[in-house]
């Protein structure tokens, strides 16, 4: 990112104050950042604040005599790399899937030739309104990129798909905007299962586990970057959907298996979704009710079905490369040797749990690379980020092989 330039456009939302988070972020890592601030966007942030992360004149009137001349709209919006709004509003939004231009934000982005990197943060139901979601399609047909929204509990007490994504999943998506590396894994298509499976036991109760989706998620947005058409199948999380990535949001095992089996035909399929083992045989349709002196219920439970093993039956249209998971508290390479004949896959990624207790929800990750077909690879205790980054190398030099072998 060092050199790059980015006009940042913060529009009025509550997220705005994580505008200030991300130009500190671009900064260090050298882009210079220039911002446009709408007149609501300065209800929620200072010019003064931007300008002093920034270390540039914060622009935000379009007919200021000063601002015209010493730098037009048209040369703001030309002069930079990259055009980013965060937030981005759905009002900012509509604006922009119409060509409005009633004001610098606006006018900037009407005028410019550069990529353009929306944000968006809003409320859930604004976010889910067919005018929000028909703009968006607008949006994307144009060619605009954009990073989350992220599932969470909005400013407003709602919870819901909304909330502006992390500074490091926008600084992310910008930095793979602005340096296209060698995309290793371009025209492969790849499916990962990501995050626990929810089970219902009546409308309000369920059983589900502590899995966070962080190395799923981390695996799928590797992928993407590589170059991958990834379709990530996801059980309820808080992690951000990653950028570039299709996401499939699921809670149970049987949607997840469905979900996994309509993204098929793949290339490649990673499972790292905490799948529950068993489900509610039949799950209420009326909230189960206590009853004074009344026994505690049974649950009668049903075995779900193995996704990992199913995709990775042997036939035609499997992947050629099927990876699953494995969290063992002793003789972790036996263990997972066996696991790789027993559900057919090609890769297990085992993991000791006994020893990483902080793995669940945490950010490292300690894992053994475990194939059918090479000896076994102990990697440090690594970033799940960087975890993902090792298989998805592995992943393409596997797929390069196969090709050269094939040839
Ligand atoms: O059998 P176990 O749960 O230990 O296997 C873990 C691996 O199998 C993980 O890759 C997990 O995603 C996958 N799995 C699955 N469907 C299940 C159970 C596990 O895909 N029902």
């Amino acid at each position: 990112m060092q050199g790059n330039r980015i006009l940042l456009i913060v529009a009025g939302g509550i997220a705005a104050y994580k505008s200030l988070e991300l130009i500190r972020r671009l900064r260090e890592r050298g882009a210079a950042v220039r911002c446009v601030l709408t007149r609501a966007g300065a209800e929620f942030v200072t010019p003064l604040a931007l300008a002093s992360l920034s270390g540039d004149k914060v622009f935000s009137d379009l007919f200021s005599l000063t601002d015209e001349a010493e730098m037009g709209h048209i040369r703001l919006s030309r002069e930079a790399d990259l055009v980013v709004v965060a937030p981005a509003t759905a009002d900012l939004i509509a604006k922009m899937a119409h060509g409005l231009a009633d004001d610098l934000a606006s006018t900037a982005l009407l005028a410019t030739d550069k990529p353009v990197l929306i944000a968006p943060a809003m409320n859930p139901e604004m976010w889910q309104h067919p005018a929000t979601q028909r703009n968006l399609a607008q949006l994307a047909a144009d060619g605009v990129r954009q990073v989350g929204p992220a599932p969470g509990e909005m400013a407003c007490g709602e919870t819901g798909l909304g909330r502006l994504a992390e500074p490091d999943e926008i600084v992310a998506a910008i930095a793979a905007l602005l340096a296209p590396v060698a995309r290793p894994l371009a025209g492969v298509r790849a499916l990962v299962t990501s995050g626990p499976t929810v089970e219902a036991i009546d409308p309000v109760r369920f059983i589900a586990n502590r899995s966070s989706g962080k190395q799923g998620h981390a695996i799928a947005a590797a992928l993407a970057g590589a170059g991958a058409e990834v379709t990530l199948v996801s059980g309820p999380v808080h992690e951000p959907d990653p950028a570039g990535v299709r996401v499939v949001r699921v809670e149970s095992a049987v949607a997840m298996l469905a979900a996994c089996q309509a993204a098929l035909p793949v290339e490649v399929a990673v499972c790292a979704a905490a799948v529950a083992d068993w489900r509610v045989a039949e799950p209420l349709t009326q909230k189960l009710k206590k009853r004074a002196g009344g026994a505690a219920p049974t649950l009668a439970l049903a075995e779900n079905p193995d996704i990992l093993k199913t995709l990775a039956r042997r036939g035609p249209g499997r992947p050629e490369l099927v990876i699953g998971f494995a969290a063992e508290t002793e003789d972790l390479e036996g263990n997972a040797r066996r696991k790789l004949a027993a559900k057919g896959c090609d890769w297990i990624l085992a993991n000791d749990v006994s020893r990483e207790q902080a793995t669940f929800g945490g950010v490292y990750n300690t894992v053994k690379l475990v194939r059918a077909d090479a000896e076994l690879e102990a990697w440090p205790r690594l970033s799940k980020a960087e975890v993902a980054a090792r298989l998805v190398v592995r992943i393409a030099a596997h797929l390069r092989a196969a090709t050269v072998a094939a040839a």
